[in-house]
């Protein structure tokens, strides 16, 4: 056996999360330890949500922290009180849980296509979606991270009267209400830019929405003295999906290095992708900024392959050097047997295509330029093997 198989490689992760060290964690761990309060809107997830309005300058009940971003997609789409087996337009090509979401809320998911560059379901694929056909929402994905142009769907919600939700999963840091109204979902997973291990916050401009997802996420319980309800009764079917202080104190220690991390995720993709590039002699394809400009945070390297047979070829050569890929929203929502018996399918051509051509890439603060330079030569090896072109080797400089 060569020196260089596989086997004797040390394995190359995709992903690795970025968790503050115990250091940062301590001090909150000791407020959690001294309030004594551990669960139910403590002093920690309060003061969590008081950061998060102030960045998206809203008054705190316009904010609500949940345990993950799945529930609050449910809850959201439960509070805006849809009439059962209401139609969602979702793009196809998304992570599960945006689907799961609105079938367990009852709901009926379209899945749409999204655009070819941004790889976003745009206000103008929506409104196609809508000729001849009863739609009651639209839930839109912020990609990867890549933020949507809140106005303009403010401007479809006005002109056709379908709310509309973003589910922003991993666009924190990138998507932001600009001003108009709207409904965001973000999800802190430990795999994304701003963690709290599990967890989320929804984010409405909506009067009452967000209000009305903390209620469901404490079971649906009335804690409103003024209502009308008397105290302690059930308002509505909720379910228990608050976030626990210790899940707050992980985010708020996330939140203190937030600024410098999000800078090296930007600065480390940038590398990767020119590095990526220059090995493959420009053979990849990126995700586009959309009309709402870029990823400020992103928290994963996504590469177009020119065709279904490079990727292949790129995927398997990655796997025997003890790489790590993941096909990510793959297979697409209308590929999976599950979904396909309960959603409706509009024409998906871009998803699609995007579902033969795309590959998930090791992306990780802690790379190595060891590790760096062997991703991009084994994808430029795999690109000469698939006889796309004479890519220049990779080099050390790399
Ligand atoms: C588009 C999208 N929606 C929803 C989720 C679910 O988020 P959570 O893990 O916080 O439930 C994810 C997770 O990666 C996602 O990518």
């Amino acid at each position: 056996m060569k020196a260089d198989t596989a086997q004797e490689l040390e394995r190359i992760p995709l992903l690795v999360p970025d968790i503050p060290a115990p250091q940062y964690l301590l001090p909150w761990l000791e407020k959690v330890h001294a309030a004594r309060h551990y669960s139910n809107f403590g002093p920690l997830v309060c003061e969590l949500e008081s950061r998060f309005a102030q960045q998206f300058a809203l008054p705190q009940p316009q904010i609500t922290t949940v345990a993950n971003a799945t529930l609050g997609l449910e809850l959201v789409l439960q509070a805006l009180a849809l009439a059962p087996g209401s139609r969602i337009l979702v793009p196809a090509f998304t992570f599960v849980a945006t689907a799961t979401a609105v079938l367990r809320a009852g709901h009926i998911p379209v899945l749409a296509d999204v655009d070819a560059h941004s790889w976003l379901l745009t206000p103008d694929i929506a409104r196609q979606a809508c000729v001849g056909r009863q739609l009651d929402a639209v839930l839109a994905v912020a990609t990867f991270g890549m933020p949507h142009d809140m106005q303009a769907w403010q401007q479809f919600e006005e002109e056709t009267g379908i709310p509309v939700v973003i589910d922003a999963a991993a666009a924190y840091g990138s998507q932001w209400l600009q001003g108009a109204q709207g409904t965001l979902v973000f999800s802190l997973h430990a795999t994304k830019s701003l963690p709290a291990i599990e967890g989320g916050v929804v984010v409405s401009s909506r009067p009452g929405l967000a209000a009305k997802v903390r209620q469901l996420s404490n079971f649906g319980i009335n804690l409103d003295a003024g209502s009308g309800l008397p105290l302690g009764s059930l308002s509505a079917t909720g379910t228990n999906a608050k976030m626990s202080e210790y899940h707050a104190a992980v985010c708020l220690a996330s939140l203190q290095i937030w600024e410098q991390r999000s800078l090296q995720r930007k600065a480390l993709h940038a590398d990767l992708v020119a590095e990526m590039d220059r090995a493959t002699g420009g053979l990849l394809g990126w995700q586009k900024p959309g009309a709402a400009g870029s990823i400020q945070a992103p928290a994963l390297l996504c590469a177009q392959f020119p065709d279904e047979a490079a990727r292949n070829q790129a995927e398997q050569g990655l796997t025997q050097a003890n790489i790590t890929t993941r096909r990510w929203y793959q297979p697409l929502l209308s590929d999976m047997a599950v979904l396909q018996q309960r959603c409706e399918t509009l024409a998906v051509p871009n998803a699609q295509q995007l579902s033969r051509t795309l590959l998930g890439l090791p992306f990780f603060m802690d790379i190595t330029p060891a590790q760096r330079a062997r991703v991009a030569e084994t994808v430029a090896r795999s690109a000469r093997r698939s006889g796309l072109r004479e890519a220049p080797l990779a080099t050390a400089a790399l």
